[in-house]
């Protein structure tokens, strides 16, 4: 069997012309809706996320401003920004992105944050409202897997879902989100004892540790759905290095799966295109 693939650039295109029509829905009525993204620092990766989040802002009708600081950036300084940002009338969403330097509080940085403005959903008053069901902004990458998950139509209902990873991030809402769907949710991470004899009972496989072959085909029940939400490079001196890469080792478990996200092409537009939904609700919510 071969798995059918779930790819997140067709999923992200449907969805963004969605999001452009609401958006153009708000600018009829004056409020275009805005995003502060505040990085920190010359993280590689970073840059090229933080470019990409502007760039599907202004392709998608939305208002957005990159705020590029030094890593030499006070804890102040960067609370100070915050402040300003949560008073600003044509930002509706803030996303500071991480990691942030050692020397500032990321937790600290994050609950400065505005809940209302909070479209990474990392603040404490969003990870409460997830956890008791109540609304709030989601976590865009768990947020966007759920989507997959529906685009296929999947019912999680009695299902067993393996998370791998326990990342506030990803892992941990993650599993809060199928659990809200009825799903029969296990949480793995490092310290978990036998990993495949869990994976190996799964309907649905979420992979988030951030480590290539953290799931191999020897470790997929048949049939099973596998979402990588992994994105790594192959290291030097292996064949396609340099090359992005998952959690999943894609080519062993698509033989096995039912359902298969890739890397690239899975998870990470979708997290994008979350964060631009996020953004909408902020400023629809006003
Ligand atoms: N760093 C890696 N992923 C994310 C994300 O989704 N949001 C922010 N703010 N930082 C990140």
């Amino acid at each position: 069997m071969t798995a059918q693939l779930i790819d997140g650039n067709a999923l992200s295109r449907e969805l963004r012309t969605h999001v452009a029509e609401r958006a153009a829905v708000l600018r009829r009525r004056g409020v275009t809706p805005g995003l502060a993204v505040v990085l920190v620092g010359d993280n590689a990766a970073s840059q090229v996320y933080v470019r990409n989040k502007v760039k599907a802002c202004e392709d998608n009708g939305l208002h957005s401003v990159l705020e590029h600081y030094p890593a030499s950036l006070s804890e102040a300084e960067l609370l100070a920004r915050v402040d300003a940002l949560n008073r600003d009338a044509a930002i509706h969403g803030i996303l500071v992105q991480l990691p942030l330097p050692p020397h500032i509080d990321a937790q600290k940085v994050i609950e400065s944050i505005s809940p209302a403005k909070d479209v990474d959903g990392f603040h404490v008053a969003s990870a409460g409202a997830l956890m008791v069901g109540q609304p709030g902004f989601w976590p865009c990458t768990p947020y966007g897997c759920m989507k997959m998950l529906e685009s296929i139509g999947y019912d999680l209902r009695g299902k067993h879902a393996v998370v791998i990873g326990r990342s506030n991030i990803v892992g941990k809402p993650m599993a809060l989100m199928l659990l809200q769907k009825n799903a029969t949710v296990t949480l793995c991470h490092s310290a978990t004892k036998d990993l495949k004899a869990m994976t190996l009972q799964a309907d649905v496989v979420v992979a988030a540790v951030g480590k290539r072959n953290v799931l191999t085909a020897d470790m997929v029940k048949p049939g099973a759905v596998v979402i990588d939400v992994g994105m790594n490079r192959i290291p030097a001196g292996e064949p396609g290095e340099g090359k992005l890469c998952g959690d999943v080792d894609f080519d062993g478990v698509r033989e096995v799966a039912g359902y298969i996200t890739p890397v690239p092409g899975g998870v990470g537009p979708m997290t994008i295109t979350m964060l631009l939904v996020n953004t909408l609700e902020a400023a629809e919510r006003l």
